[in-house]
């Protein structure tokens, strides 16, 4: 029998993915978890999206859609793109796919080839780098601490551009830091970038989780010549709380949308018509739900920052955007918990943290960098307060 081809060795399962997993099995064992990993908002798709899908399953639109999505979500996009970001896009440039997630892949799909270099920040959202190797390229990782906030310098990309990096990626706000660059960072950045010939692969799946005013701007909007080498990737599942609907987007160049949507004519086909529907009501009607939710979210990230700063042995930056923190536990490890287990890892703490005390975060070594834990703030204000009193508990009875 023929084994399973080699590329699939490349990639592991996304530990965000089996962390939440575990965290189910335990809820569902009937321990009270706290669910600090989770990705993703915990409000409810507003009304007037599942109105418009509702609407969309009563009206017949349930047959196939054109590939690259319905030329009235296509629109909605390309308004959405002028409006918010002051970028000029065609519908050939731009094209609906399943999830910012499969958006991202096509990307890769699209433009890695065996021994490609792609420019990869550390912390990185899990699955860049092995969607990167799927397709043998070679994720280049540029690590970073919280004492740049999380952030790359122009020397650090400079000096990892070789002959073979095709692309540079950037998380602006960042899952997991929460770090958002400033437009002066990004267009430092950008001009290394159209200067050496790679793209740009502007991952913008949080920026509307924005606080304090932080100026987030795509990169492809700073200048003409970098929308010619950026491709966007994005998507509602954040913004608009439909991490289950499963609709994403992709922003660039003619002939690299047109590659894309050839591999997703001879995979996926169109993203589900009614989710499409529902997306074309989420992008066009103006309401307030994404600053409704913004708003919650800095509630508790104010409360969060301070309260993890007050344990002793953790530190923790503020966040810029996104819902999640990044705090550094390193003074934590080499102690001993009640178990005695020896935290020689974040993965270790984490672990202690979720079967010990019921809380499910995520280990730094998942995002590429060791020393911190992910914890997710889209949970309710009660939520943050008692996973916050188990890992004060937690760290109290380390020896
Ligand atoms: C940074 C980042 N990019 C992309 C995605 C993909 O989201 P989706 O596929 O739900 O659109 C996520 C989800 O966690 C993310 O955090």
């Amino acid at each position: 029998m023929k084994s399973i081809a080699a590329r699939m060795n490349r990639i592991k399962p996304s530990t965000t993915l089996a962390i939440t997993a575990r965290g189910k099995e335990l809820k569902a064992l009937g321990k009270d978890i706290v669910p600090f990993g989770a990705g993703e908002p915990d409000f409810d798709t507003p009304v007037y999206i599942k109105e418009a899908a509702k609407k969309a399953i009563d009206d017949g639109q349930t047959r196939y859609t054109a590939v690259p999505g319905t030329n009235e979500l296509k629109d909605a996009l390309i308004q959405k793109l002028k409006k918010e970001n002051d970028l000029t896009y065609t519908r050939d440039e731009v094209m609906v796919t399943n999830g910012g997630k499969h958006a991202l892949f096509q990307i890769f799909m699209a433009l890695v080839e065996a021994g490609d270099e792609v420019i990869v920040p550390a912390p990185y959202w899990v699955s860049y780098p092995d969607q990167i190797a799927l397709f043998g390229g070679k994720p280049v990782l540029l690590e970073t601490t919280d004492q740049t906030n999380f952030k790359i310098t122009p020397q650090q990309l400079k000096e990892a551009i070789t002959e073979k990096t095709i692309a540079f990626i950037i998380n602006s706000p960042s899952n997991p830091s929460g770090a958002a660059y400033h437009p002066d960072e990004l267009q430092e950045l950008a001009q290394i970038c159209l200067k050496n010939n790679i793209y740009i692969i502007s991952d913008e799946i949080y920026e509307h989780i924005i606080y304090d005013d932080f100026p987030v701007r795509s990169p492809a909007s700073l200048a003409p010549a970098f929308k010619d080498i950026t491709i966007i990737a994005n998507g509602a599942s954040k913004c608009f709380a439909m991490t289950g609907w499963r609709m994403g987007f992709a922003a660039g160049p003619a002939p690299l949308i047109k590659a894309m949507s050839k591999a997703q004519g001879q995979s996926t086909s169109n993203v589900c018509s009614i989710t499409q529907a529902a997306c074309v009501a989420a992008y066009t009607e103006t309401t307030d739900v994404i600053s409704q939710m913004t708003i919650a979210f800095k509630e508790r990230r104010d409360y969060i920052v301070p309260a993890l700063n007050g344990i002793e042995g953790i530190s923790c930056n503020t966040p810029q955007g996104a819902f999640y923190v990044f705090p550094n536990i390193t003074a934590l490890l080499g102690k001993k918990t009640p178990k005695g287990l020896v935290l020689q890892s974040t993965a270790d703490f984490c672990l202690s943290l979720l079967e010990d005390y019921h809380v499910a975060t995520v280990p730094g070594s998942a995002f590429g960098v060791e020393g911190y834990i992910r914890i997710s703030y889209a949970t309710g204000m009660e939520e943050i307060k008692k996973g916050i009193k188990r890992i004060e508990t937690m760290v109290a009875e380390l020896v």
